[in-house]
């Protein structure tokens, strides 16, 4: 036996031993424009602040001689087995600053650890050179504006491509998000949205897409595209029971409760904290993905035992892929995976589905 024994249980050869190391290389490349678009949420980030501080209130209930050695951290979430309860989140609108490779790389590392990957409109890659790369590019995002017809028109290339779900967000509104306003910040041409342009998609669709100023659709409208949909629709921006019971009426196949990180309205409630109520009110057979304020694997676990069937990933993939492509993203999901099954254990599960609201205090 060597005689670091102690040692050899946090040792390790790879280039990051923790998440707060991958942050710092990534804070080290990026730009503090590009630092700041990653970073910003809207009005005083009061919201931002309130996403992680919901986790941070919450405290685990541990179990001593549980007998679990070894928690199973797989689960199956809208038919997919995932390695552990996690998706890649749907952000663009510029990812390519944080890498060049951008989604391609985060389809690699996804495929590599066993998770599924959402992939936004506004990758600054198409939503088929993503869906090549990988077997795991299995839900597209987009919004829902414009004409209807567009909008199925873009479902239905989702649907050729291999994508299994559409992810629905809002129709876009302009947010107040003060550091972008003072660094002036614009996507800049070279990794901007490519879903659009000759031999694509409609060009006016990505005019469309940017503009704020487009008529935002009601709830017939959504339901009446979800009813033409060629794929099931996740509902994402749920952040109400109101808005929960509403998207499952318009046929959504699944809820996404999140405030996309904060980054569209300032002084909403943290999306943890609105989490629990709305698993109340659906049940417990809807599936319920969740996000905003996920920054280690134990928030994972507080949110699976709050209602979540799944986490989504946004702010720590792109942290991962600045800081080192996609070994980042791998290494930011490995760590993830680890820290999860390590709360697993001292939380008594053996897998999955043990985590309940009995595990958070
Ligand atoms: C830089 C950036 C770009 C984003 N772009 C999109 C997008 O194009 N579509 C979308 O649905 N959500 C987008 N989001 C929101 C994420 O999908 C996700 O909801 C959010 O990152 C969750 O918050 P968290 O990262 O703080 O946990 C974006 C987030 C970030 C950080």
């Amino acid at each position: 036996m060597s005689n670091n024994r102690i040692d050899d249980r946090y040792a390790t050869s790879e280039k990051y031993a923790t998440l707060r190391g991958i942050h710092n290389d990534a804070q080290r490349h990026l730009s503090e424009v590009d630092w700041n678009y990653l970073w910003c949420g809207t009005g005083d980030e009061v919201t931002l602040r309130d996403n992680t501080a919901a986790f941070d209130r919450r405290r685990f209930a541990t179990s001593l001689f549980s007998g679990i050695s070894n928690p199973d951290t797989r689960t199956s979430v809208l038919g997919f087995d995932l390695s552990f309860p996690a998706f890649v989140a749907p952000f663009g609108g510029g990812e390519a600053v944080f890498h060049p490779e951008g989604h391609l790389a985060i389809a690699r590392a996804a495929e590599a650890v066993g998770i599924q990957q959402m992939v936004p409109v506004a990758a600054a890659h198409s939503l088929e050179e993503i869906a090549a790369v990988s077997s795991v590019a299995s839900t597209f995002q987009m919004t829902f504006v414009g004409d209807e017809g567009a909008v199925v028109e873009m479902m239905e290339r989702a649907k050729a491509a291999g994508y299994k779900y559409i992810c629905v967000s809002y129709s876009p509104i302009r947010q107040w998000r003060e550091r972008m306003m003072e660094d002036r910040f614009t996507v800049r041409g070279e990794t901007g949205p490519s879903n659009f342009g000759p031999g694509k998609s409609d060009p006016a669709g990505l005019t469309e897409l940017l503009d704020f100023t487009q008529p935002r659709w009601n709830w017939q409208q959504a339901a009446s595209a979800i009813a033409k949909a060629p794929l099931p629709c996740i509902v994402k921006g749920i952040g109400s029971v109101r808005d929960a019971k509403a998207a499952l009426d318009a046929g959504a196949a699944a809820l996404y409760v999140s405030n996309y990180g904060a980054r569209t309205i300032d002084r909403v409630p943290a999306a943890l904290d609105v989490l629990p109520a709305v698993r109340d009110a659906v049940g417990a057979d809807v599936p319920i993905i969740f996000d905003s304020g996920i920054r280690r694997g134990s928030d994972i676990a507080t949110a699976i035992a709050l209602g979540a069937n799944a986490v989504a990933l946004g702010r720590l993939i792109a942290l991962g892929l600045a800081a080192d492509g996609e070994y980042g993203v791998r290494r930011t999901l490995e760590l993830l995976k680890r820290e999860f099954w390590t709360t697993l254990g001292h939380l008594g599960c053996s897998s999955v589905k043990e985590l309940t609201r009995d595990s958070i205090l």
